[in-house]
Formats: C-alpha cells, structure tokens, sequence
C-alpha cells in the first residue's frame, strides 16, 4: 500500500471515529433536551412504555390522548424525515398538513432551535420502536375540529424561534430559552382565555384550571401573590427535589414534571430559570379555584 493511501485510509476511519462520535453525543444532548422539553410525561401512559403515548389529557375542552412518538414505522413517528419532525415541534402542522390542537405545546416548542429540535429527533429514533396505535381524542364539539385550528393559529401562534435578548445575561436567555420555549412553563403557569390561548401579558402568573383541573400557583415575583420572596437557590432547588421553602412538596403535574424531567438539568440550568423567573415583572393574582 502506498504511503498516501494508508493515510487517506487512516483520515477516513479517523472521520468515521469521529462521526460515531458525533452521533453518540447529539443522541446524549437529545436525552437531556426530551427532559427539560417534558416529553415523557406527556407521551407515556401510566404504566405504559416511554413514549408510545394514550396518555389521557383532561383540558376544558375534553380529554385527549397523546400519540405515540417511538420510531415505529407503523404506529409512531419512525417515517418521519427531519423536515417532518422540525414542522410538527415547531410549527404544530403534521406531515399530512393536519393542524395539531395546542394541548401539544409546540406554541411554546416553536421557540427551540433547530440544533435542539435535531437532537430531540436524534434521541427518539435512538430507541426501540414500539408497536401502539394512537387513541382518537375525545373532545366536545366544535374543538374537536381539527380545521378550527388554522383561525386558532391566526389569531394566537406566533411563529419561533427564541430571540434571545442582547442586553441582558446569558444566565437570562438560557433561562428565557427554557421557560419560554424548550420547558414550557407558561402551558401550565399562565392563564388561559376561553379559547384555550395563554394570555402573555399575565404570563406566569397562575392558572386555576391547569391539568386534571389542578391549581397552578403564580410563579411571578409578586411578594403577596406569587414566589416574590424566594431567592434563586429556593427556585432551583424546587426544580431539583420538589421542596419548596416551606419544606412541603409539590404535587401533581409539578410532580411529574420534576421526576420525568426537571430534576435532570444542570444546577447551571435550574439556576438559569431562577435568574429568568426573578427578573419578570409581578404580576398581581391570587389564583383561586374555579
Ligand atoms: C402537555 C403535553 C405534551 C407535551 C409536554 C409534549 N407533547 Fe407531544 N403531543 C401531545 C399531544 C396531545 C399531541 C397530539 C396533538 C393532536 O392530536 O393534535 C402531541 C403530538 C406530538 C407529535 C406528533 C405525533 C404524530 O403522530 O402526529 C410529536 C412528534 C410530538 N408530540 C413530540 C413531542 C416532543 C418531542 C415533546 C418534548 C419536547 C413533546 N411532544 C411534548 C402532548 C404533549
Ligand atoms: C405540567 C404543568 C406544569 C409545568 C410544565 C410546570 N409547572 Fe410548575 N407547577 C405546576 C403545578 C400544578 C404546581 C402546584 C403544585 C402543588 O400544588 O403542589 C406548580 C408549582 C410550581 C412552583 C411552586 C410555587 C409555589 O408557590 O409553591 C414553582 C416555583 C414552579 N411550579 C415553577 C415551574 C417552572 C420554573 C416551570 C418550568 C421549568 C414549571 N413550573 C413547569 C404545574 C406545572
């Protein structure tokens, strides 16, 4: 073999190596990304495997059954390109061009970038494809058309991704990222109008019918009403155990998005939040039950 041929050889395994490598690492972060995004809550029934879906969702509007996002070519995402993927997470349209309801956060996933949304795909295909068929919703007439959700789109999505803002930190814009985007705060913690669109100018600030009709505390900085005299460490520690200052736990959605999620971020991205959660505007709103 010549001298210049072994060499091409070994620049090619070379590259190769370090292709795996790159797969191997896109895969890892697509793992950390799925739990800060709260995938697994969503799309994985109780006692059900991780991400085949039937998850029941109780809105206002009725309940639906979230689908199975596992890379089965029949009954899960696994034909889906990339292309397909960055349009459902990003812009709620499937590949059909069907109109997805916003019980599927993509209002707030819209914000993800397309490194993210690449490596959340990455980690999903990594998995074994399971074989389970998707559970028609059961919604009231007529948000059970699937059609009303273009008037939906035009009048309440706008279209990401995230902007971070130059002037501040970048403990901020990562905190933005993910409380805005990525961890979708606001679908549980804002009010919602009757229509089922947050109100952003009351952003954060509590929602008396969350899921399964539980009470979502105001997470402004608000002393009276909201989270106004914790400190950074008493967010993010609350990220990470569940333990509020009071030293109770949180219950319920909150919960679940700690255990299937939360608790697996960084300390510097918990306290990304913590910076981004402090340094919102209060917001005046004793959340009371309906
Ligand atoms: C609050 C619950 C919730 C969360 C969180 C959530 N999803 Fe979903 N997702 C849904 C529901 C419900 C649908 C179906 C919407 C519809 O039928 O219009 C859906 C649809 C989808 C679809 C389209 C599947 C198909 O067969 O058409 C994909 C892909 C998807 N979600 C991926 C994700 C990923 C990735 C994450 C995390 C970054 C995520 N979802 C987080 C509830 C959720
Ligand atoms: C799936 C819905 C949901 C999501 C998503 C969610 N929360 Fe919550 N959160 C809740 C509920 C419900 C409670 C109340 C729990 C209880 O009553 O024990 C809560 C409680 C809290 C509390 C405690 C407030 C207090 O006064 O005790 C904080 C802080 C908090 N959430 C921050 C966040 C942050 C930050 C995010 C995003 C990273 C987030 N939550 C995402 C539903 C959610």
């Amino acid at each position: 073999m010549s001298a210049a041929r072994a060499a091409l050889l070994g620049l090619a395994a070379l590259l190769a190596a370090n292709g795996a490598v790159r797969a191997d690492e896109l895969v890892a972060r697509g793992e950390y990304l799925v739990h800060a995004g709260g995938c697994v809550s969503c799309h994985t029934a109780p006692g059900g495997t991780k991400f085949a879906g039937g998850r029941a969702l109780a809105t206002p509007f009725g309940t639906f059954y979230s689908p199975n996002i596992t890379p089965d070519r029949e009954t899960g995402i696994g034909t889906w390109s990339d292309a397909d993927f960055q349009r459902a997470l990003r812009r709620g349209i499937s590949p059909s061009g069907a109109h997805y309801f916003p019980v599927f956060p993509y209002p707030s996933f819209t914000g993800i970038t397309d490194d993210d949304a690449r490596a959340i795909k990455a980690y999903l295909f990594s998995l074994p494809p399971t074989h389970a068929p998707d559970r028609q919703h059961d919604v009231w007439f007529p948000f059970s058309w699937r059609f009303l959700q273009i008037g939906w789109r035009l009048l309440y999505f706008d279209e990401g991704p995230f902007q971070p803002d130059r002037r501040a930190s970048a403990a901020y814009n990562r905190g933005a990222y993910l409380v805005t985007a990525l961890a979708h705060c606001g679908e549980c913690h804002t009010p919602r109008n009757f229509l089922g669109a947050v109100e952003s100018d009351r952003a954060l600030s509590g929602n008396p019918d969350g899921p399964d009709g539980q009470i979502v505390p105001n997470i402004t900085p608000d002393p009276k009403t909201g989270i106004g005299d914790w400190d950074k460490d008493d967010i993010a520690t609350l990220l990470k155990t569940g333990e509020t200052p009071e030293h109770a736990q949180v219950k319920g959605a909150m919960h679940e998005a700690i255990e299937d999620g939360l608790k697996y971020l960084t300390d510097d991205d918990r306290q990304a939040i913590a910076t981004y959660l402090l340094a919102q505007k209060p917001v005046v709103n004793a959340v009371k039950a309906k």
